[in-house]
């Protein structure tokens, strides 16, 4: 799989960014090991904390769909910023080596990192 097919998938999510309050739509696309594309957009609420992001929207996704491993993440953000703290934490759990393509509103790579790098010395499964 492309990145160019990631990044579109990613793209196209954008659209449907549910994000009223703040105006800063987050769209992912997560590859996952079957070759499936599972997106995920930011899903605001009335009560603000109970928001939810674009990475965990994806990663629900996937994991309802009976996936487990994943092979790269694309996050689209204004300005091509990075994963938050709670969404590096629920990708350490199903992929700690994972790598992460962070992406601008017009499709443009800013960045290419893995969740080791973002997140090192995880808290992850084998903790417990
Ligand atoms: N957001 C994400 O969807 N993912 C992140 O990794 C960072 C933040 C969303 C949450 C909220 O809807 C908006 O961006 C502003 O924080």
């Amino acid at each position: 799989m492309s990145d160019e097919l990631l990044i579109e998938a990613a793209m196209a999510a954008r659209a449907n960014c549910y994000c009223p309050y703040s105006s800063f739509p987050v769209s992912a696309a997560l590859l996952a090991e079957s070759g499936k594309i599972y997106t995920g957009v930011n899903v605001e609420n009335a009560s603000y904390g109970l928001t939810i992001c674009a990475e965990r929207v994806a990663v629900g996704s996937a994991i309802a769909a009976g996936e487990r491993k994943f092979e790269k993440l694309v996050v689209v953000v204004r300005g091509g910023g990075s994963p938050c703290g709670a969404c590096r934490q629920v990708l350490n759990e199903f992929a700690p080596e994972l790598p992460v393509l962070m992406v601008d509103e017009l499709g443009r790579i800013s960045s290419e990192t893995t969740l080791a790098e973002l997140l090192p010395r995880a808290f992850g499964p084998q903790s417990l």
